[in-house]
């Protein structure tokens, strides 16, 4: 390969370490979920906004013409992170919500008597659009600070035309990949799901489509169940968007079954999921999002994650940042939940939240990887081995963020 010829270039070059996945396929599974390369001493010449090499520094020929330098002497790298589910278009906050939940209410009852997720639509509603994308940017830009040059967003604070249309138009502005979520939860003007989802389908779908990349619904007691899902799902189908599902949160409904009939990009949470749906989702295509930030935060039990990929099942981490269920932007925070809680190894947690989240958004082919002809999308950690991504609990350990070939400026 030439590495000389025009185009911006920028070489990080020093790095104590450089950690990417070796499988070529996506998603990963197996074996292959646990299998990253590490590269001692090594570099990353990135021309144009993608990686045109990595490899060792003591095989790094002279670069002809004008190159820019990052010198990462000590520091160690890895893919941008990749943040496959976020509900990151709200207005407000719930901390009082949260203090409550201290003092011994749960996350169900909240909801059941008119909180929660209807708390969040109501000061998302009253924000109007600018105030909703500076709050998407804002988001944006502390996930940023932890590392994610990827993130997916889901609209769902707005349950009604304008603001979802609001939502997904603010999520696409701050650069993130858009979910229409229109199905969170049922709003009280709405006598019930059935009304609300014969409203949502003719009103609002034909707008979502064009903007969204993917539906997403709540099954859920209490919120969607699986025939008013299925046909949630099978009308955004057939306007052309890819399907997720939040499934099997505080119980099994049948998301699993359904996500696998309906050839579903992932189904996500899965904390009640048992046996049975472990096995099914080892033998299909769908990947198994698990959120244990969530299932900390609600102080829930986490999801079988090591099971899920002992089965055989191709798995992906996530944040679940929102105002509710999941307050945390930080996937190496998630990373590290991941090894104590999950018993994902560091490497196994790294491919979940770089290969796996970019195959849940149909980017496996564009970010995730530190390869040649990949986004040139790294993070430099302030470490002298990778797997402290996972290990420096809490910690600052993002040093550096460069985006696209150019270091970012981080807030
Ligand atoms: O993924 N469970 C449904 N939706 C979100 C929480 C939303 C909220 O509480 O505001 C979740 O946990
Ligand atoms: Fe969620």
């Amino acid at each position: 390969m030439s590495l000389t010829g025009g185009g911006r270039r920028l070489l990080i070059r020093g790095l104590a370490q450089l950690a990417t996945s070796r499988g070529t396929d996506a998603p990963l599974r197996g074996p292959a979920l646990g299998d990253v390369e590490v590269v001692k001493d090594a570099y990353v010449l990135c021309r144009e906004g993608l990686v045109e090499a990595v490899g060792r520094m003591r095989d790094l020929r002279p670069l002809d013409g004008e190159v820019e330098e990052l010198d990462a002497d000590g520091l160690c790298a890895v893919p941008g992170l990749v943040d496959c589910h976020t509900h990151a278009c709200f207005a407000g906050d719930r901390v009082d919500e949260f203090a409550l939940r201290a003092g011994g209410a749960t996350y169900e009852q909240l909801h059941a008597a008119g909180g929660g997720i209807m708390a969040t639509v109501t000061a998302t509603r009253a924000a109007g659009e600018e105030t909703l994308a500076a709050a998407v940017r804002e988001h944006r830009a502390w996930m940023l600070r932890a590392g994610t040059t990827t993130f997916e967003s889901k609209s769902g604070y707005g349950l009604d035309r304008d603001t979802e249309l609001a939502s997904l138009r603010a999520i696409i502005e701050a650069g993130g990949v858009p979910t229409w979520l229109g199905a969170h939860a049922v709003p009280p003007e709405f006598g019930d799901a059935d009304a609300y989802l014969d409203f949502m389908l003719a009103e609002v779908l034909p707008g979502a489509a064009e903007l969204a990349e993917a539906a997403d619904v709540f099954l859920e007691r209490g919120a969607f169940d699986a025939a008013q899902s299925r046909r949630y799902l099978e009308a955004c189908s057939a306007a052309g968007l890819a399907l997720r599902l939040h499934g099997d949160q505080f119980t099994e409904q049948g998301a699993v079954p359904l996500a696998i009939e309906l050839g579903a990009r992932s189904v996500d949470h899965l904390e009640a999921t048992g046996d049975d749906g472990v096995r099914a989702l080892a033998a299909s295509a769908v990947v198994a999002v698990v959120l244990p930030a969530s299932a900390l935060f609600l102080g829930r039990p986490m999801p079988p994650a090591r099971a899920l990929v002992d089965a055989g099942a191709a798995v992906a981490l996530a944040t679940d940042f929102n105002p509710g269920s999941a307050f945390c932007e930080s996937l190496p925070l998630v990373c590290s939940l991941a090894a104590t809680q999950l018993r994902l190894s560091p490497a196994e947690a790294l491919t979940a939240c770089t290969v796996n989240a970019a195959h849940v958004l149909g980017r496996a082919d564009r970010v995730g990887r530190l390869a040649p002809g990949y986004a040139a999308d790294v993070v430099l950690l302030a470490a002298p081995d990778w797997r402290y991504l996972a290990y420096h609990l809490g910690g600052h350990v993002v040093a550096a963020v460069v985006v696209a070939g150019t270091p970012a400026a981080l807030p």
